[in-house]
C-alpha cells in the first residue's frame, strides 16, 4: 500500500551518515518508495541527524519543529528521525518534538520499509522506535547514489575508541569489518557506474579487520579495482596508523597522498584525558615518517579546544603543533558536552568566551598554514579531476587535485576528465590555473 509513498530525505553530519542515507534511499525504492527533493510534495519526511555536537543536534531540532508544523495543513505527513541523535534519544524524542512519528537510530534502518507501510496503512499519528541490530553491517545492500565523481564505500562501522569527549561508540555500537569480496565488489559496481573516486569510509578505517586481512591489504586489493583512478579514505586514529599502511600508499598509483589524521590536541596533558592514546611525540613521529615516505602528502586534522582543564599553555601546544605539522586543513571544534561520556564527568572549567576566543586563533592560524601550502604550489604541475562547473563563474570549472585541494581551471570539461593545470594563483582556498600541455 505504500505506492507512490514520496520520501524526502535530509541529511546532517559525517560522510557515514551521507553514506547512510544513500543505504536508505536503495533500501526505500527496492520497496516502491518514490524519493522526491521537495519537502513540500512528501508524504514521508526523515531526517539524518549527527549527535556529535549540541549545536549539531540543536539544529536537527529546529529542521524538525519546522516540518512538524506542516502538519496543521497535512496532518496524515509522517516524520521520521534518523541517525545517532535517534539512537541517542530513543523514547525522548517524543518529548523534544511531539511531531515526531518514528525513530530509528543507525543500525535500524532494514526496519524502515515496514513501519513505514504500518504507518502509511492505518498507524498514521503512531510513536515508533525500532530496536538497533548491533552487528547490522548492511551487508546485501548497495547504496542508491547521487551524481558526481566520488563514491563512498563504508569498510566498517562502529567504533570501540570511548575517546573521553566523544558520543560515537555509545550511538554507532561496536566496531564490526565488511568483508573484502563485498567491498571489493561494491567498488566495482561504482566504477561501473562511471565514479573514478572511491573514498573508503570507516569510524577508524585502521582498525579494519577481516579474519586475516588488515587495513593495509584491503587498501592493496582495492587499489587493483580495474577503471578505478582515485582512491581515498577516512577517518585514521593516528594511534593506529602502521608502517604498513605508510608503505602501501607510498606505493602510489591510485592511492591518493592525502591523509586525514586528527589530532585534536597537541598537548600531551589534554590527550591524556580525551584517552586518544598517543603523544604529541608519537603523532609527530608518525607525522615524520609519512613526509618522509610520501614527500607531497598533505595532512589535515580535526581539532579541539576548551577541552576540560584545557590550560593557555596546553592550547598553545595546539597551536604550536598545526604550526610544524602545516596541515592543509582543519576541522576545528570547541568542546561541547556530550552526555554519557567520560568528559561529561569532568568540569567544564573553559569559560564560553574563552573556547570561542581559542576556536578563533585556531582558525586564523590554520588558514595561514593551509594558504602558504597552497602558494608552494605555485608554478607546479598537478592532476585535476573534474567535479562541476565553477560556483563562481560560468568559465571555469572546479575539480580536486590526488592531494585533495580545489582547483578551479578556465575552459569546459566533462564532468571526471582528470586533466594537467599548471598552477598560477591561489583564490581564497582554490588553486587557479590553466590546463596544460607542459610536463
Ligand atoms: N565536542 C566538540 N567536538 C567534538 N568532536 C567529537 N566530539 C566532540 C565534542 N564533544 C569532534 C572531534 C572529532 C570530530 C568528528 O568531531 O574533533 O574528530
Ligand atoms: Fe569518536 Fe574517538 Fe571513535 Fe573518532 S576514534 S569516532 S573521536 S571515539
Amino acid at each position: 500500500m505504500n505506492a507512490a509513498a514520496k520520501v524526502f530525505l535530509d541529511s546532517y553530519g559525517c560522510q557515514m551518515n551521507l553514506y547512510d542515507s544513500e543505504l536508505v534511499c536503495s533500501l526505500l525504492r527496492s520497496e516502491d518508495y518514490l524519493i522526491t527533493y521537495d519537502y513540500r510534495e512528501a508524504d514521508i519526511i526523515l531526517i539524518n541527524t549527527c549527535s556529535v555536537r549540541e549545536h549539531a543536534e540543536q539544529r536537527a531540532i529546529g529542521r524538525l519543529r519546522s516540518f512538524g508544523s506542516l502538519k496543521k495543513n497535512k496532518p496524515r505527513l509522517i516524520l521520521g528521525v534518523l541517525g545517532c541523535m535517534a539512537e541517542r534519544l530513543g523514547e525522548k524524542m517524543k518529548e523534544v518534538v511531539p511531531d515526531v512519528n518514528l525513530v530509528l537510530g543507525p543500525a535500524a534502518y532494514r526496519d524502515l520499509p515496514r513501519l513505514l507501510d504500518e504507518q502509511l496503512n492505518g498507524h498514521n499519528g503512531q510513536f515508533i522506535t525500532a530496536q538497533s541490530n548491533p552487528g547490522e553491517n548492511y551487508s546485501g545492500i548497495r547504496p542508491d547514489r547521487r551524481e558526481g565523481v566520488n563514491a563512498f564505500v563504508s569498510i566498517m562501522r562502529g567504533c570501540d575508541n570511548f575517546c573521553s569527549y566523544c558520543i560515537v561508540p555509545y550511538v554507532r555500537g561496536r566496531e564490526r569489518s565488511r568483508s573484502p569480496e563485498e567491498i571489493i565488489s561494491e567498488v566495482q559496481d561504482a566504477v561501473k557506474c562511471g565514479f573514478p573516486e572511491v573514498t573508503l569510509l570507516g569510524q577508524n578505517v585502521n582498525s579494519y579487520r577481516w579474519q586475516d586481512v588488515s587495513f593495509p591489504d584491503l587498501l592493496g586489493a582495492v587499489a587493483e579495482v580495474e577503471g578505478l583512478k582515485r582512491l581515498r579514505f577516512v577517518t585514521s586514529h593516528p594511534r593506529d596508523l602502521s608502517y604498513d599502511l605508510i608503505t602501501c600508499m607510498a606505493k602510489g598509483g591510485v592511492i591518493c597522498p592525502s591523509l586525514h589524521l586528527p589530532a585534536q590536541s597537541g598537548s600531551d596533558h589534554t590527550l591524556k584525558r580525551m584517552n586518544r592514546g598517543y603523544t604529541r611525540g608519537q603523532y609527530l613521529e608518525k607525522v615524520r615518517k609519512l613526509r618522509d615516505f610520501i614527500p607531497r602528502i598533505t595532512l589535515t586534522t580535526d581539532l579541539l579546544c576548551g577541552f576540560p582543564g584545557e590550560t593557555e599553555d596546553d592550547f598553545q601546544e595546539t597551536l604550536d603543533l598545526i604550526r610544524e605539522v602545516e596541515y592543509d586543513d582543519a576541522f576545528t571544534f570547541k568542546y561541547s558536552v556530550r552526555e554519557g561520556t567520560q568528559a561529561a564527568e569532568m568540569n567544564d572549567d573553559v569559560p564560553e568566551n574563552v573556547k570561542i576566543e581559542r576556536l578563533e586563533r585556531m582558525i586564523a592560524l590554520t588558514r595561514k598554514t593551509a594558504d602558504s601550502s597552497r602558494k608552494n604550489m605555485i608554478g607546479k604541475i598537478v592532476e585535476v579531476l573534474i567535479e562541476n562547473p565553477s560556483p563562481k563563474s560560468a568559465l571555469e570549472w572546479q575539480g580536486r587535485t590526488a592531494c585533495g585541494r580545489v582547483a578551479l581551471v578556465p575552459g569546459d570539461f566533462q564532468r571526471g576528465e582528470i586533466i594537467p593545470v599548471k598552477v598560477e594563483e591561489v583564490r581564497g582556498f582554490s588553486l587557479w590555473g590553466n590546463k596544460t600541455t607542459d610536463n
